[in-house]
């Protein structure tokens, strides 16, 4: 067990033992923010003791009575208004250390019991290529989906492509009118996109084409065979397109259930909704009101339009419902920017109106089935814009929006002529690699570095820079730590430190930790779980990516200070640890981010 684990669980018994009412799970130890004080705090006790109207301090000196952590902690303090301090006896951390050392997992536990969590990301409009904006939602939603599957959770990822709506009327106007065979092959998006374009620019001065495409989708609506069959057709064109982005991309799904998917649940929903009296008639539309939260009272989610057109939100209704129903998640995560807010606060309470309507009338099984349904954590995880340097929304030189693939093919452009400067002698095969794995790097460190709320700049030479908070300089970090064990095999080509995968596999050693430097970057290489777990519980990979880059920093430190192949025999084999466990959890935070590694760069 993890040394922070098991002191918040001896601390919860001691709690236990002076408190017995109390509800221990709000006991949590957590890294101390000054390690001047110690490794891990606990300021738990403060707020219990101000429940029950106690002295803080007395609670603590009394929880501490009870508190027996002294295999693995020196004294433990009490500070201030009453929290406690935790400082590692350097015996323990070197023994966590070396059981890592010996296998995985590095410094986490793995969930138990592990729970159900199914990501909606990426979510991209069919017919439309995809911009730079989705690129967040795929990278944010990728690195939550990597976090909580390492973490030992069940996750289900579902692309909730836009595959339905209004725009088929004028797509397939367009495509019996317009359509140009020839460009389908190469740029089958970019043709689709040119319709759109053309017909929505004649509807806007010539209303009879407005009412053919307005035929035209009431034909698709109403199953016409043709319709269908051309509507079929830019949707395998379209995702052809996407798949080729997502393979670069290095993302997954489980699951492509666009919003059609949905279609033939939509009518009975509706139905079902007015007449259990969740949704009522609102100036010819159907509505669901709810009154009784406060911020939503004056916004009331359309379910039903005048003309008898389904919404985004009848859909996630019906998403929602059959997710519930096919997977029994304990979560559902929503990616999307912050302007959907207002969407996913409609979504999540016509949700619960649904459900608790529905737990009261209907007795029995499928009343209790629909009350488990309560339980499900709803998350709308949203972000913020992506600028340009001139701070207005990021647009190419003539003002258009920015092709998801034409940026990468720039990173990966941009990337190779640092590395052909860094790197001249590389055969280019190899340096082309290393900039394809560096450019995609940096563009998605860049994207998962910021608080997600806040708009970020795009800037090519921060985001490419060898130095400074960014993927390219912990990518490099990760290399010379190779390049260290390279030389290792250089001087002793036999050289028993490192196993098969590059990692020390039965180390015969005792890792010592006696200079600070390797004592603060083991002290940080024990945080990585917790990190892990707050970029789970919170949806912010920032936290990760602050956590390597604070590693890589205290790893220059100790490399810096505390000699590592000229060392004696037994502090060499040490400190060769400490590389190796570094390297090894740059490897893995990175992969967590959805960024690649490699060896020499
Ligand atoms: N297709 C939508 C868009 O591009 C995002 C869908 C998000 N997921 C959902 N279940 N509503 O804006």
């Amino acid at each position: 067990m993890l040394a922070h684990k098991l002191i918040e669980l001896r601390l919860q018994q001691a709690v236990r033992a002076v408190l017995p009412d109390a509800d221990v799970a709000a006991v949590l130890v957590r890294p101390c923010p000054d390690p001047k004080f110690g490794d891990y705090q606990s300021n738990a006790l403060m707020a219990l003791a101000k429940a029950r109207k106690m002295n803080p301090r007395q609670l603590a000196t009394d929880v501490l009575a009870r508190l027996d952590v002294s295999e693995i902690c020196e004294q433990v303090e009490i500070a201030g208004a009453g929290f406690l301090n935790f400082r590692l006896k350097p015996a323990a951390l070197a023994q966590t250390l070396q059981a890592a050392a010996r296998g995985e997992p590095l410094f986490f536990d793995r969930a138990a019991p592990p729970r159900t969590v199914v990501i909606d990301f990426s979510s991209p409009n069919v017919a439309k290529p995809m911009h730079v904006g989705h690129i967040r939602s795929t990278i944010l939603g990728d690195c939550l989906a990597r976090t909580l599957r390492l973490l030992g959770h069940r996750v289900i990822t579902d692309n909730h492509m836009g595959d339905w709506g209004t725009q088929f009327g004028m797509l397939l106007l367009g495509w019996k009118r317009e359509l140009n065979s020839a460009a389908l092959p190469s740029d089958a998006i970019g043709e689709l996109e040119r319709l759109y374009k053309k017909i929505s620019a004649d509807c806007k001065d010539n209303p009879a084409t407005l009412e053919a495409a307005r035929q035209e989708l009431v034909k698709l609506q109403r199953g016409d065979g043709e319709n269908l069959k051309i509507w079929r057709e830019m949707i395998a064109l379209s995702e052809k397109q996407f798949d080729a982005i997502y393979s670069r991309l290095g993302v997954k799904f489980d699951h492509m259930l666009g919003e059609s998917f949905y279609n033939p649940r939509l009518k009975p929903l509706v139905e079902e909704l007015v007449a259990r009296g969740i949704a009522r008639e609102s100036e010819g539309a159907l509505a669901i009101f709810f009154d009784d939260v406060p911020p939503l009272k004056a916004h009331p989610a359309l379910i039903r339009k005048s003309d008898g057109g389904f919404n985004y939100t009848t859909t996630d209704l019906a998403t929602l419902e059959h997710r519930l129903k096919t997977w029994q998640p304990d979560e559902i995560i929503y990616v999307t920017d912050g302007r959907q807010q207002l969407h996913f606060q409609q979504l999540f309470a016509a949700f619960r109106q649904w459900m608790e309507g529905t737990a009261s009338s209907v007795p029995q099984n499928s009343g209790q089935r629909r009350s488990a349904a309560l339980q499900v954590k709803l998350a709308h995880v949203w972000f913020g814009s992506i600028l340009g340097e001139d701070g207005k929304p990021f647009k190419t030189r003539s003002g258009e929006t920015v092709k998801l693939a034409d940026l990468l093919d720039e990173a990966g452009e941009r990337a190779f002529k640092i590395v052909s400067e860094k790197n001249p002698d590389l055969p280019e095969a190899q340096r082309r690699e290393i900039a394809r794995v560096v450019g995609l790097g940096a563009v998605k460190y860049a994207d998962l570095l910021p608080n997600r709320q806040s708009d970020y700049v795009f800037s090519w030479d921060k985001m490419l820079a060898l130095q400074g908070n960014t993927a390219p300089y912990l990518q490099y970090a990760y290399a010379r730590i190779k390049s260290i064990f390279r030389k290792v095999e250089e001087t002793s080509p036999a050289a028993p430190e490192q196993g098969e995968g590059g990692n020390i596999q039965h180390p015969t050693f005792n890792i010592q930790l006696a200079a600070p430097e390797e004592i603060a970057l083991a002290k940080h290489l024990l945080n990585f779980g917790l990190t892990l777990a707050a970029v789970a519980e919170e949806y912010r990979p920032n936290f990760l990516c602050n956590y390597l880059y604070e590693l890589a920093g205290k790893f220059t430190a100790f490399y810096e200070n505390c000699p590592v192949l000229k060392a004696g025999h037994d502090t060499r084999a040490s400190r060769l640890a400490l590389c190796d466990l570094t390297a090894r959890v740059l490897k893995q935070g990175l992969e967590t981010l959805g960024i690649e590694t490699v060896e020499q760069m």
